[in-house]
């Protein structure tokens, strides 16, 4: 077999068979076959596609091509909420202990944020001492007796598609579905858990910008993975505006913490309550939604939510005592208004800005490399459909800063995210389907 000939025929669009891309992500993997073969490969790919078959096939040897995580010594079913990353999605921190409470294991590899999205695990360290740095039998210990633990993605873990994901970064082909979905994937694959929850962001501040491009990334994922023998699910979440109104690692953290005590913002409240309530219906813990909602509520009444979370900060070096009091957690030395020189209902807020800015004030990462500020961030007072008058204070931003300003950029580019109409804009719907 020879390279040559299978980027000639996906260039010409015919199907590779399962021998075939065997051979290409195994020889790849190994160093055998070169970058500019692959990147020939993927652009191929990116014009001419990939039938369900071939993207399976995909996906199974990128997963196959490293270490599979054996999670069959840790008793009751093990779980894995994946989204793909958006403004203000602190989901997991909500999430992975509700599970928790419910008897449901959390086995989590987590990367770190880059861009105008954080990181699960950036969010995490926000608590003091927190660390991701743990050995592989205390991470299953820890999923074992706490129900959670998160572990930063291992070099072992689908290497392949390490390697191919960052080639697609600087080739211009990460844009197609197929690639993405056997990416996303492989890893979850490999991760080992029996029922997968994939939160499919969609809208201004999501990799996904349309509904429909959402849809069908999802429904890929979903395929993929019940035919590798998965129970899987996936929610359409919108991303037309940051999730809660937290942007920025600590306030995000608090933003979650509140919710674990009832006191979270509607939207955000919301979105936790149907991911842990399909959660509950797949594993048989709960036979309807409104079922599966009262119990969860019982779980923020009695705090056992909370309590999840602080053993699991606890376990993995964090102060528990942050949890119970998220005034401890950092805080940023200086806090602006925001003010709006506009009236007219807010229409549309450009998400991804908010992102960005919340990467200026430095709570995110513009290259790997950089350090991040746990402390802060931006605030939303007001937001998609809220009415406001020249003055109206749109958010907090929290800073730090040797000149005791924020950067006036960040400030400008917060202002011009925001779109405002004389008609009050339809309600933006925050589940846009579930697919299982
Ligand atoms: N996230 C991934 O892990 N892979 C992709 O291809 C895109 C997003």
């Amino acid at each position: 077999m020879r390279m040559y000939d299978l980027i000639m025929k996906k260039r010409n669009g015919e199907a590779l068979t399962a021998e075939e891309i065997h051979y290409m992500i195994d020889g790849y993997t190994k160093g055998e076959i070169p970058d500019y073969q692959m990147s020939a490969f993927t652009m191929a790919v990116y014009f001419r596609g990939m039938n369900e078959e071939e993207t399976y096939h995909l996906t199974m040897e990128m997963a196959n091509s490293g270490e599979l995580l054996d999670l069959s010594d840790i008793p009751g079913i093990k779980v894995d909420k994946h989204s793909t990353g958006g403004v203000g999605d602190k989901t997991s921190l909500a999430v992975m202990p509700l599970l928790a409470s419910f008897g449901l294991k959390s086995a989590k590899m987590s990367g770190r944020g880059l861009g105008h999205t954080g990181g699960t695990v950036d969010k995490l360290e926000s608590f003091t001492g927190f660390h991701t740095e743990i050995s592989m039998d205390q991470f299953m210990d820890q999923v074992k007796n706490v129900g959670i633990s998160i572990i930063g993605q291992t070099k072992d873990l689908a290497p392949a598609d390490k390697k191919l994901y960052a080639l697609r970064d600087v080739t211009a082909t990460v844009e197609n579905i197929s690639l993405i979905a056997s990416s996303i994937m492989s890893k979850k694959l490999a991760a080992g858990a029996s029922v997968i929850l994939l939160d499919v962001k969609t809208g201004s501040g999501a990799f996904m910008k349309t509904k429909e491009d959402s849809e069908s990334l999802a429904r890929e994922m979903v395929k993929i993975g019940k035919n590798a023998g998965r129970t899987m699910i996936a929610v359409i979440s919108d991303m037309n505006q940051p999730l809660g109104n937290a942007v920025g690692n600590a306030l995000e953290v608090k933003e979650a913490i509140a919710t674990l005590n009832g006191e979270g913002p509607a939207d955000f409240t919301k979105l936790v309550y149907e991911i842990v309530s399909e959660f509950l219906i797949k594993t048989g813990i709960a036979d309807t939604k409104e079922n599966a909602f009262s119990m969860i509520d019982e779980k923020i009444r009695n705090k056992e939510g909370l309590e999840k979370l602080a053993q699991f900060v606890k376990a993995q070096g964090g102060n528990a005592e942050e949890v119970y009091h998220p005034e401890l957690l950092p805080k940023a030395e200086y806090v602006m208004e925001i003010r709006t020189e506009k009236e007219g209902y807010i229409s549309r807020i450009q998400c991804e800005e908010i992102g960005i800015c919340s990467m200026m004030l430095g709570g995110g990462r513009e290259k790997k490399e950089d350090l991040i500020d746990p402390a802060v961030g931006i605030v939303l007072t007001k937001k998609v459909g809220n009415y406001v008058k020249n003055g109206d204070v749109l958010a907090l931003m929290h800073y730090n800063s040797a000149e005791h300003i924020p950067p006036l950029n960040a400030v400008k580019r917060f202002l011009n995210a925001y779109e405002f109409s004389n008609e009050k804009p339809d309600e933006l719907p925050l589940i846009h389907g579930i697919i299982d």
